[in-house]
């Protein structure tokens, strides 16, 4: 992990939108969001998976930090995937867990009722 992208792993107190999954590997992914006037601001993750996981849920913070909700949305496992360029062919899952997890805190949030949102296309 290289030490900039450090400060997106971890876990957030009192984060407005939160999810846990666990994969089919076993390994559990956690994502925090800091949700502002339907901006994500803040994102923390945390996973007990292998160096892949981590890896890939950095980068999956890392391109949510600052989107739309409707923006981080749009981020793919495929684009996770090409961006990190080296994630193992066996371990493409990870990214599949990141990504699944991050959109899993978002639609709780949606499905609270908190707020409602426009995704164009
Ligand atoms: Fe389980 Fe990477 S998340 S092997």
């Amino acid at each position: 992990m290289i030490k900039k992208d450090a400060v997106f792993f971890g876990k957030m107190d009192k984060p407005t939108a939160q999810a846990r999954i666990q994969g089919p590997c076993g390994d559990s992914m956690e994502f925090f969001l800091k949700i502002v006037r339907n901006k994500v601001r803040q994102v923390r993750c945390f996973t007990s998976g292998c160096g892949a996981s981590k890896a890939c849920a950095v980068e999956t913070a890392r391109m949510a930090q600052g989107k739309s909700l409707a923006g981080a949305l749009l981020i793919s496992p495929g684009k996770v995937i090409r961006t990190l360029k080296n994630v193992p062919e066996d371990h493409l899952h990870c990214a599949i867990l990141s990504v699944s997890t991050l959109h899993r805190a978002i639609a709780l949030y949606l499905m609270s009722g908190k707020k409602k949102i426009k995704v164009r296309g």
